[in-house]
């Protein structure tokens, strides 16, 4: 309310130099919060895809052997980027945008815990280096959209220091866990690399809508973004946002997140990821303990599970089942969410339907936790009943 009644355009220094230091500031302090060197470069933008994309462009216009900006993508070697398989689908939208095309995406397989395989991303670059293409770009994840996953990111660090490449981590959703206690030990690897994205509309409970970009070196924002016509005169002195951002006219998305930094703080901030990450892992367990769910993944704030009939329990590896199966918990989700009861949204790991229960709320709390399980396992006998009673179920005869 404040920011839209003050109204200013915080795409020059000039035209709001208030809002723009207050930017800066909070630039500054995502930094610190996430472990990453306060004093590279970054700026505030809608949401997890733009910072991702802009960390992209920030790599395209990086890529020393010609000036893509100006010559476009033909006057160079073929650019590849890597990403694991469960990256989230903003790199579609990047890749497409910045006329590489999704074929330049070379897609890395993961591990049994949805983790970037760095055999594989080292073998991958390899090979493209012997045919003359040049990789610019590895994106690594911390928090997946799907479970939570955090891809070994400072090993990843190595291998792009090792071919030239960028290093990009989506941390949109995870990021901010990186300093937090019992975060996976591979998150702090965020600090090594060339450009970040984080959500402060996700973990840090911003309003919509909030992203930051951060870069390592102060300038690789400008040399991706900066072009300066005649009709803006605003002097280099200061930051000036509409140079490092797609956005030229833009608002004061930082006073929202400012006044919440000051708000809770640091520690506060940390405490309430903790707690998510406390009642997570608590949710699992309670999952784990119910003889009619099944407790898949748990990673960060996030847990994946299921709804598994008692009497398809030990027949789950068989395909009918398993079809089956993946039928139930969808039918399930959508019980689940038109109950008003509770809110899950799902997941699909190793080709399985799974519901998946992501905890970005500092309201949510044990009681909440522990009565999910007997929720959804009440909804996934409905489901399961009325499956079997239109003629869904696998077996002529029961197992
Ligand atoms: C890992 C990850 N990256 C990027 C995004 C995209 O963020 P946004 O919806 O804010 O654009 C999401 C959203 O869920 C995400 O989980």
């Amino acid at each position: 309310m404040l920011a839209a009644a003050i109204n200013p355009n915080v795409g020059a220094w000039r035209l709001a130099p208030m809002a723009s230091e207050i930017e800066a500031q909070v630039v500054r302090w995502i930094a610190e919060l996430a472990g990453f060197p306060p004093h590279g470069g970054g700026l505030l933008v809608s949401g997890g895809n733009m910072a991702n994309m802009v960390g992209f462009l920030a790599a395209r216009a990086a890529v020393p052997s010609h000036d893509v900006r100006r010559a476009g993508l033909s006057g160079g070697p073929r650019l590849r980027v890597y990403a694991s398989e469960e990256t989230h689908t903003w790199i579609h939208k990047a890749a497409d945008l910045s006329g590489l095309g999704t074929d330049a995406i070379t897609w890395i397989r993961t591990d049994a815990r949805q983790r970037m395989d760095v055999t594989a991303l080292r073998a991958a670059i390899e090979r493209d280096v012997e045919v003359g293409a040049r990789p610019m770009l590895v994106v690594g994840t911390a928090g997946s959209v799907s479970t939570g996953a955090v891809d070994p990111l400072p090993e990843i660090a190595a291998v792009c220091k090792q071919a030239g490449a960028w290093f990009h981590v989506d941390g949109a959703y995870g990021g901010f866990a990186a300093l937090a206690a019992g975060a996976p030990p591979d998150l702090r690897g965020l600090a090594l690399a060339d450009s970040v994205a984080l959500d402060p509309h996700k973990w840090l409970y911003a309003p919509l809508e909030a992203g930051c970009t951060l870069v390592r070196r102060p300038g690789a924002l400008r040399d991706a973004f900066s072009y300066h016509p005649a009709y803006y005169h605003f002097g280099q002195e200061a930051t000036n946002y509409l140079d490092l951002g797609p956005q030229n006219s833009r608002g004061f998305r930082a006073l929202k997140v400012w006044l919440a930094l000051q708000h809770a703080g640091r520690s506060g901030c940390l405490r309430m990821i903790e707690d998510d990450m406390r009642l997570s892992r608590r949710l699992y367990e309670r999952v784990a303990e119910h003889s009619e769910l099944e407790a898949c993944t748990q990673e960060l704030s996030i847990t994946t599970f299921r709804y598994v009939p008692h009497d398809l329990s030990s027949h789950a590896g068989s395909r009918e089942v398993a079809a089956y199966l993946d039928a139930l918990n969808r039918d399930l989700l959508e019980r689940v969410q038109n109950s008003g009861e509770a809110f899950v949204s799902n997941a699909v790991v190793d080709g399985r339907y799974l519901l998946r229960a992501c905890i970005v709320n500092f309201h949510t709390g044990e009681d909440d936790v522990d009565a999910l399980p007997a929720i959804v396992a009440r909804l996934g006998r409905e489901a399961d009943a009325s499956m079997r009673a239109a003629g869904s179920f696998p077996f002529r005869t029961r197992p």
